[in-house]
């Protein structure tokens, strides 16, 4: 197929490496662009995006989510992380966080966002993985970390994405036809 954006939608895949160089300006401001250019329920744009760049608060936020995981006693999740070498945004040097009001469409307006970024991501050369995980670290009781990560009051966690230079190459995942009912 020789269309730019189906290329990029089907070459897409979920990296869990990155290398540690930073994005340039004119690359956030392309993802800036793709966030906020994602549709909304109603047009409300109730939903705001976190870009966290600086190497102390990445950290710190890689360690929040770690323990929350620990904290909330979900054995599969603390396995699950064990799995992919204790790294839950994998060292990637952007992690966008995407925080909502709470209401009927803010998932489905937030899983919008994240794809649009990936695929925006994925246009211009760079990797990204959804990351639903660090919803472990602002839950019900995680009101410092919703404050020092900059939720505007009553927003919640609804999904993040980390984007960077991958360090390592994954094919996208296969699918079943099957899944597509025609009528
Ligand atoms: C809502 C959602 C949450 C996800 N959360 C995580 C996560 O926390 N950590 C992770 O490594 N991958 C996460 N993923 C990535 C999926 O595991 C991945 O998309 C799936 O395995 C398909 O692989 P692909 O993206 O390479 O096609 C998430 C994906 C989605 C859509």
């Amino acid at each position: 197929m020789g269309n730019l954006v189906l290329n990029t939608i089907l070459s897409r895949s979920s990296i869990r490496a990155y290398q540690s160089e930073k994005l340039c300006e004119s690359e956030l401001e392309f993802l800036k662009k793709a966030a906020l250019a994602s549709p909304t329920a109603m047009n409300r744009q109730e939903q705001r995006f976190i870009f966290v760049t600086d190497d102390d608060k990445r950290a710190r936020l890689e360690q929040a989510i770690i323990d929350g995981v620990i904290a909330s006693g979900n054995e599969a999740f603390a396995e699950r992380i064990r799995m992919r070498g204790g790294q839950v945004t994998y060292g990637a040097p952007l992690v966008i966080i995407i925080c909502a009001k709470p209401g009927k469409f803010a998932p489905v307006d937030a899983g919008i966002a994240v794809e649009n970024i990936a695929i925006a991501a994925k246009a211009i050369g760079l990797d990204s993985v959804i990351l639903g995980m660090p919803a472990a670290a602002f839950g019900p009781g995680c009101d410092e970390a919703k404050r020092e990560f900059g939720f505007p009051e009553g927003y919640e966690f609804q999904i993040a994405i980390s984007v960077g230079c991958g360090a390592a190459e994954k094919a996208p995942h296969e699918w079943d036809e099957s899944h597509v009912i025609m009528m």
